[in-house]
């Protein structure tokens, strides 16, 4: 068994009256690359968000690479996510008046992370988007910007990914290539959740939590 990066315990959501996550447990370790999947409205963005730290629950706990996240103050929270976890959002936040190296370079410095200039060469020779270095991201295609926000994730060096339908607005070949690449970094060590509606590249994943009326079910 590889060390735990994430874990749920009986996690409860409300939002007011509204009860969206009702006591999920989840983990998540080392290695792992696994995919959420529900319906819609059931509650996948909110387990993303308060697996993060980024939402607190109303009951449970949560834990991120061993140390209880909840109790945190926001700023303690912040600063241990920082580099441990990274997001990939459906529709990337994108610097559109930067150049898309400018949008790593910038993001990289602004993390700290170490020889930013260089890794972010780097990852823009890995994604495919060198020739596109010098463009803005208003011309770039929806693939293309999908994997300029992964390579902003893993230029971070977090070795949790969190990515909430990173492939939504794709079609199915650039969303496999996504998720390939997915797999690469995964290969590599990173841990994914990723929350997806690509039922027929379910395949891809090792393990698949399903939610469904606020709970994780097999
Ligand atoms: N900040 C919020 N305030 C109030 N209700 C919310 C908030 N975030 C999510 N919800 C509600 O929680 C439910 C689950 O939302 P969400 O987690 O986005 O589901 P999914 O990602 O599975 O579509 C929805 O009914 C949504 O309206
Ligand atoms: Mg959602």
């Amino acid at each position: 068994m590889g060390r735990e990066v994430l874990k749920l315990v009986k996690v409860k959501k409300r939002f007011g009256p509204v009860e969206v996550l009702k006591g999920v447990d989840l983990t998540l370790e080392e290695g792992d690359f696994a995919a959420v999947v529900g319906p819609s409205g059931s509650g996948k963005s909110t387990l993303l968000m308060v697996a993060a730290g980024l939402e607190l629950p109303s009951e449970g706990e949560v834990y991120l690479f061993g140390r209880r996240i909840d109790l945190l103050s926001e700023k303690e929270r912040d600063r241990w996510r920082r580099r441990r976890v990274a997001f990939v959002f459906q529709n990337p936040f994108l610097l559109e008046d930067f150049t898309v190296l400018e949008n790593l370079e910038v993001f990289g410095k602004l993390l700290g992370v170490e020889n930013h200039r260089r890794r972010s060469e780097e990852l823009l020779k890995l994604f495919g988007l060198w020739h596109l270095r010098d463009r803005k991201p208003p011309a770039l295609s929806g693939g293309e910007r999908q994997r300029l926000a992964v390579a902003r994730a893993v230029l971070s060096g977090a070795p949790l990914i969190l990515a909430d339908e990173p492939t939504g607005s794709l079609d199915r070949e650039n969303a496999l290539r996504v998720f390939e690449l997915f797999r690469e970094l995964n290969r590599a060590g990173t841990a994914f959740l990723v929350v997806t509606h690509n039922r027929d590249l379910l395949g891809l994943f090792k393990k698949v939590f399903k939610l469904r009326n606020g709970l994780i079910t097999d």
